[in-house]
C-alpha cells in the first residue's frame, strides 16, 4: 500500500515538473542565446587587441596591425615584465641548400600572403588576423575555439590497433626519434586539398615533440592547413600550434591564446598563403625552421629565408624547456566517418606518392638541429601511416633535395572504404 502511494505521488511530481518545464523551455533557450552572445563578445574583446591600422584582405580577412607590446602574449601572467627579444641570439648553422621560397622563379618573393595585396603593417606592430563572431560560433564552444582535439599527434612507436579504424585523425609522416633535438626544418609543397565535411581539416606540418605520449606531451607545430571550422573557408593558411599538456588545457593555434611572442611585422599567423601549386603545373613551397636558442632557451620560428616570426618562451614547456625527443614531418587529416569508413578529404595534393613531382605533395630538405646548433640531415628516418591505401608516404634522398618524401592521398577510393 505504501509503495502504491509513493508510486502515485511520483507520477504526480513528474506531471507537475513536465508542465513547469514546458513553459520554461522557451525562456531558458532565450537566456542561453543571450549568455552565449555575451560570452562571444567577451572572448572577442580578449582576442582582438586595439589596432594601429587595419587591412582588408581580398579573402575577407581583416588583418589588424597591433602594437608589438599589446599582442595577446602579454595577457600571460608570466609575461607581465617580459622584455621582448627582437632577434634570436643564435641562428642554426649549416644552411646548405638553395632556400628560394618557391620552385617557380617568376614569383615575387614578397608575395607570401594574400593580404599583402592591400597593404603592410607599420614598424613596431605585428599583423594579427582578426577573429570574428562567426569564427567563435562555428566552434563547439568558445573555450575550445583555436584548440586541437586530444590525441591528434601520431605516435608511430605504439600503434593502438583499436584506434586505427575509429573515426579520427589519419596521418602520413616521416619521423626521427631516439636522440635529443634542438629544432627542425623543412620545405613544404603548398596545395589546397579538398575537405569533404566542414568539421574536418587537412594539414601539412612539422612537429617538435618532448616527453612521452602521455598527458604531458609537449609539442610545437608549424605548417599549412585548410580548416573550414577554424577559418570559415577552404583557403590554405599558415599556422602554428603549441601545447605542453597533450592538447588539454594549454596551447592553441596561432595567436589565439597567450604564449607565442611575435616580432615580425610582415607575416600573419592564420593568413592565406598565396599562390598555391597546381596539379601538373607551377609548384610552390614554403620553408619553416623552428629552433631553440641556446642562450635564452626560447624556441624561435622562421618562415622562408627572410622572416623570423617570433618565439615560444621556454617557460611554456616542461620537456621542451630542455630539448625535443622526436621530430615528425607530414600530413594529417580528420576523418569524420565512423567504423573504418573514410571521407574523400584529401591530404597533400590528394594524389599518392607514386605520382611524384608536380602531382603528389612533397617535403624536401628535411633537417634537424643538433646539440651544437647545427642543421643536419636526419639519421634513421622512419615512416608511419594508419592505412596506406587511403594516405601514404614514401621517402627518398638526392643531392638537390636532401632527405625528402612524397605524401598524401585522396582518402576514400576503391582501395580505401
Ligand atoms: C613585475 O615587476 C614588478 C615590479 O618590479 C614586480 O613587483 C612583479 O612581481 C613582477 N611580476 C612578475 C610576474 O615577475
Ligand atoms: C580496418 O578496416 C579495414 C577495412 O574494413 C580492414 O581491412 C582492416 O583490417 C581493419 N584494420 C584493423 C586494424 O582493424
Ligand atoms: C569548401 O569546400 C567544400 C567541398 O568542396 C564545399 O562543399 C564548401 O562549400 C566549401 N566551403 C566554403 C566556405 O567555401
Amino acid at each position: 500500500m505504501a509503495a502504491h502511494v509513493k508510486g502515485r505521488s511520483w507520477i504526480l511530481w513528474l506531471l507537475v515538473t513536465a508542465a513547469v518545464c514546458l513553459s520554461c523551455a522557451g525562456a531558458r533557450s532565450g537566456r542561453t542565446v543571450a549568455r552565449q552572445r555575451l560570452e562571444v563578445q567577451r572572448h572577442l574583446k580578449r582576442l582582438n587587441k586595439q589596432a594601429v591600422k587595419s587591412i582588408k584582405s581580398p579573402d575577407g580577412d581583416i588583418i589588424d596591425c597591433v602594437h608589438i607590446s599589446h599582442q595577446p602574449a602579454f595577457d600571460h601572467p608570466f609575461l607581465k615584465n617580459h622584455t621582448i627579444q627582437s632577434r634570436p641570439a643564435f641562428h642554426p648553422e649549416g644552411l646548405q641548400f638553395d632556400e628560394s621560397k618557391v620552385a617557380s622563379k617568376k614569383k615575387s618573393p614578397s608575395m607570401a600572403q594574400l593580404w599583402h595585396q592591400n597593404g603592410r603593417c607599420p614598424e613596431n606592430t605585428i599583423p594579427v588576423r582578426r577573429t570574428k563572431s562567426d569564427d567563435l560560433l562555428r566552434a563547439s564552444s568558445v573555450k575550445r575555439y583555436g584548440k586541437k582535439r586530444h590525441r591528434s599527434v601520431p605516435n608511430p612507436m605504439s600503434i593502438d590497433p583499436d584506434l586505427l579504424n575509429e573515426s579520427g585523425h589519419q596521418h602520413a609522416i616521416a619521423y626521427v626519434e631516439g636522440d635529443t633535438y634542438y629544432g627542425a626544418k623543412a620545405t613544404i609543397n603548398v596545395w589546397e586539398p579538398k575537405i569533404q565535411q566542414p568539421n574536418e581539416f587537412s594539414l601539412s606540418q612539422l612537429w617538435i615533440l618532448g616527453g612521452s605520449f602521455g598527458e604531458d606531451l609537449n609539442s610545437i607545430e608549424a605548417g599549412w592547413q585548410v580548416s573550414p571550422d577554424l577559418y570559415g573557408d577552404n583557403n590554405t593558411r599558415l599556422f602554428t600550434y603549441w601545447t605542453s599538456d597533450s592538447y588539454q588545457a594549454t596551447g592553441c593555434y596561432n595567436l589565439l591564446c597567450s604564449g607565442f611572442i611575435q616580432v615580425n611585422s610582415e607575416i600573419a599567423m592564420g593568413a592565406t598563403i598565396f599562390p598555391i601549386s597546381r596539379y601538373g603545373g607551377s609548384q610552390y613551397d614554403i620553408s619553416i625552421l623552428v629552433w631553440k636558442d641556446p642562450k635564452e632557451g626560447h624556441w624561435w620560428m622562421q618562415f622562408g629565408n627572410d622572416y623570423v616570426l617570433g618565439y615560444w618562451p621556454a617557460f611554456l614547456f616542461s620537456y621542451l624547456a630542455d630539448s625535443a625527443s622526436m621530430i615528425e614531418w607530414g600530413g594529417e587529416v580528420v576523418n569524420s566517418e565512423p567504423d573504418g569508413e573514410h571521407t574523400s578529404t584529401a591530404m597533400g595534393s590528394g594524389h599518392f606518392p607514386e605520382e611524384g613531382f608536380s602531382k603528389s605533395s612533397y617535403f624536401r630538405n628535411i633537417q634537424i638541429v643538433d646539440q651544437s646548433n647545427n642543421l643536419k640531415a636526419p639519421k634513421g628516418v622512419g615512416t608511419f601511416t594508419e592505412q596506406s591505401s587511403c594516405y601514404d608516404v614514401q621517402t627518398g634522398s638526392s643531392a638537390h633535395w636532401g632527405h625528402f618524401f612524397y605524401y598524401g592521398g585522396p582518402g576514400k577510393n576503391s582501395n580505401c572504404p
